[in-house]
Parts: structure tokens; sequence; C-alpha cells
């Protein structure tokens, strides 16, 4: 029976379907030392964005046929090495967006009404509501960087609320899908920067995505601009956002992506975390928890398991993709 190691917390259902087929370990929170001993004699591993897949994770795992990547970022996976060695990377784009999409949405609600400061102050009987004047939504411009899937999907969520939506995408082939979403479409970056009260990220990480906003482009913004980043760390620099919330140019951030992101297994009292980002009100952190819903999940799990199950079947080999993107099925 073929060995599947599951690095990192999915699904029930999705641990499940693939006990069904294979000898499954299942290995989270573990230290570097024990992940690169369960994955030698694994025939596919199972992992979110935390693992990092590289060069010495690959190097142990001589067997590996597939990397079944539970969401749709790959930027912790050493794609091209994978390549290079023939196994396979699975991943399924659609099947959180729903989800990342709707948080999205909350926490741009969440900015504009406080909301996060006003549950704190009441917590500590402080009721005074005339520090917590917010703004409406229906009366912001909101930027959406990198109208790909989720971009969309944000779009469409946004419109009910009538406020207007400007985007810029490195794909020209989406203008028509900017029309029909009624997102204007802006030439370059800097013009939305300029334009936006609120701004929010949906890029992947890639060399040219990372650190694409930093102080050029935070000065750029209107002042007591809005920011959220549901993509990756590192797209907005966090030293400069620092600086710029600290100087009241940003009026608040939320933030669910951190460069360096802090081990979400751990139990408060054995986190010995820091980021200076988490010593200011108005910069809300999260623990990369956008596409934690159970819909998106379950849908993810087995989705994954499916193609897995394809994949690692006697016969294919020799007939491997790099990679496969896996429509979500809901
Ligand atoms: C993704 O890349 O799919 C999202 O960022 C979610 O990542 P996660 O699977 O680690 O929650």
């Amino acid at each position: 029976m073929k060995r599947v190691v599951v690095l990192e917390s999915i699904h029930p259902d999705g641990v499940t379907a693939l006990q069904r087929h294979y000898d499954v370990t299942v290995c989270l929170g573990a230290s570097r030392a024990r992940i690169l001993d369960a994955v030698t004699a694994a025939s596919a591993i199972v992992v979110r964005s935390v693992t990092r897949v590289d060069r010495e994770l690959l190097d142990r795992a001589r067997r590996l046929q597939v990397i079944g990547r539970a969401g749709i970022g790959t930027d912790n996976i050493d794609m091209a090495y994978a390549a290079e060695r023939g196994i396979e990377v699975i991943t399924v784009p659609g099947g959180n967006a729903v989800s990342v999409a709707e948080f999205t949405v909350m926490q741009i609600l969440a900015l504009c009404r406080n909301a996060y400061a006003i549950a704190e102050a009441v917590k500590a009987n402080d009721f005074r509501r005339e520090l917590y004047q917010g703004v409406e939504l229906s009366a912001q411009t909101v930027g959406i960087v990198g109208v790909g899937q989720i971009g969309q999907l944000v779009a469409q969520r946004l419109r009910p609320f009538g406020c207007r939506l400007i985007g810029f995408d490195i794909n020209p082939a989406l203008r028509d899908r900017f029309a029909e979403l009624s997102v204007q479409w802006m030439d370059c970056l800097d013009d939305l920067l300029q334009r936006s009260d609120v701004i929010t990220v949906h890029v992947p990480k890639t060399a040219q995505t990372t650190g694409m906003i930093g102080a050029r482009e935070l000065a750029l913004m209107k002042r007591g601009v809005r920011l959220i980043n549901t993509s990756r760390g590192g797209i907005i620099v966090e030293a400069e956002l620092l600086k710029a919330v600290q100087r009241g140019h940003v009026a608040g951030a939320a933030i669910d992506v951190l460069v360096d992101e802090p081990p979400f297994h751990a139990l408060s009292e054995q986190v010995n975390y820091t980021n200076p980002l988490l010593g200011h009100p108005n910069i809300l952190i999260t623990p990369h928890c956008a596409a934690s819903t159970e819909e998106a999940q379950r849908v993810v799990a087995l989705n994954l398991v499916e193609a897995m199950v394809k994949i690692l079947a006697p016969g294919t080999r020799g007939r491997r993709r790099a990679s496969v993107a896996v429509g979500a099925k809901r």
C-alpha cells in the first residue's frame, strides 16, 4: 500500500478518503526533523501554505510522486525542482476562493467601521461611541489589485454595497471581464493607488509581486487609506506598512498573511513569536485563516484526494504533468 503523509491540517473527510486507498500518516505541527523523517517513504504528501517543500525535503522524499496542495498558493513549494524530479503538484484553485473573498469583504467592512477596536473597547467597559465613527462603504472607492479568481469574487460581493470599484491586473485579457463586473480598468498600479480609499490585494507571490507595495507605493496612496491583504505576506512590505500606519497615512490595515508566520499548531504559551505589526492598534493581524471554513476545507480536501487517487493509480506514471490545477466541484 502506498504511503501518504499529511503534513498540515485538512478536512477530516479528506483524511478518511485518503485512508480508503493508502497507508496514511497525519503529522501536524511536527518539527522539521520529524517532517524530513516522515517523508522518506512517502509516495505523496499533503500540505497547505506552511510546509517548506524545498530541495532538502524533496531530496529526502526519494519515492515521492505527488505533492497535494490543499489550496491554491504554491510559493512554499520548489515547483521547478519538483518538475525536474517528475513529481506532480496538484492544487485546488477554486476550492477556497469564495471563503477568501467573503473574509476579505468582512475585513473591508471591519476597517470601515472600526469593528475590532469597538469590540475591544466595549469589553473594557468603554462605550464612548463617538470615538469610533466609521465611514460608509458605499462612499468608498475600492481598488482591487489582482483581479483573477478571488479578486473577481470580491468585486461581485462588493457590488451591492454601491461602492466604486477600480482594478489593476497585469493580464490584459481580463479587460472584458472587468467591464462585466463593473470594475473600472486602471492602466497602471499607480493610478489605482492614487484613487482608492480602500485597497485589497489578490495576487500570487512571485518575484514580480514580492514587495510590489513598498514605501513609494504607500506614499502614493490617499491619506487615510485602508489596506487589506489576504494573498501572501511580503506583497506589502511590512516595515513600510508599519511606518505608514504610525504616521497616520494609512488609517488601518487588515493583514491575514505575514512574511514569517507564527506556528499555527502551537499553544499560546509555546509561541515565542514577535512581529512589530502586532503592536499597532490599527493593524489587524489574523492567522492566515481567510480560507479556513468548513465548506472550503471540505471541498478542497475531497477534490484534492480525488485527483491524487487518479494520478497515483497504477499505470499513470510516465504520463505526468508538472502541475495540475483541479477545478473544484462543490
Ligand atoms: C491558499 O493559498 O490556498 C490560501 O492562502 C490558503 O492557504 P492555507 O491552505 O494555508 O489556509
